[in-house]
């Protein structure tokens, strides 16, 4: 992940489903200064990573990432969308294709939209990972019991282009372009 995270990351880079932003503050920025957003929907998620980053000084935006919303001219060289798409409710075609749509406008022309997200068919869980994946769909903190990898794709695919997607263990990783 934070491969993925040096190799796509750029000037401006948007944010969504931050978490703790422990990517954004261990990966490599191609500038001394990046601009950075955040978008997420809660605002402890917010609070905890613009602290943890905040020497780049990012820009904070409360939302849910499944409804349009309006960023004005900005336009990004990346977006990251890590550990998001299981937690959306919904079918990953439509969840991965409504995210996407919202998105791509902000994408800059040559910008990369790339994330990862955790499968719950066509891959392997363990024992620890099949008792979580019950339990986090139970309470609805996950919602990707159906999620497989040709919903990610098509999902992807019919809003993006040059989309690609690899599977390693249980975590589908994604990036396409405008
Ligand atoms: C599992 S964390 C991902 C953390 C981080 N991206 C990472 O890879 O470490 C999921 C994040 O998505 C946010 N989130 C969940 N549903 C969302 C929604 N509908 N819109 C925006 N953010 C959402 C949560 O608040 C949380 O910060």
């Amino acid at each position: 992940m934070l491969e993925r995270y040096n190799a796509y990351v750029g000037e401006r880079h948007l944010d969504v489903g931050v978490g703790t932003g422990w990517f954004l503050d261990h990966c490599n920025w191609p500038v001394e200064t990046p601009q950075i957003t955040l978008l997420d929907l809660n605002e402890n998620s917010l609070s905890v990573a613009s602290k943890r980053i905040r020497r780049y000084a990012p820009a904070t935006i409360q939302a849910n990432v499944l409804d349009p919303v309006d960023l004005g001219d900005v336009r990004f060289d990346s977006i990251g969308a890590n550990y998001l798409f299981h937690c959306l409710p919904g079918e990953l075609e439509s969840k991965a294709a409504t995210v996407a749509s919202i998105l791509r406008p902000y994408l800059a022309s040559d910008g990369v939209l790339f994330g990862s997200t955790i499968l719950g068919r066509g891959v392997r869980h363990n024992l620890l990972g099949r008792r979580l994946m019950r339990l986090y769909n139970r309470k609805g903190i996950f919602s990707n019991l159906e999620d497989d990898q040709r919903g990610l794709e098509q999902g992807l695919a019919s809003k993006l282009t040059g989309v690609e997607v690899d599977v390693v263990g249980a975590v589908a990783l994604f990036a396409g372009r405008q």
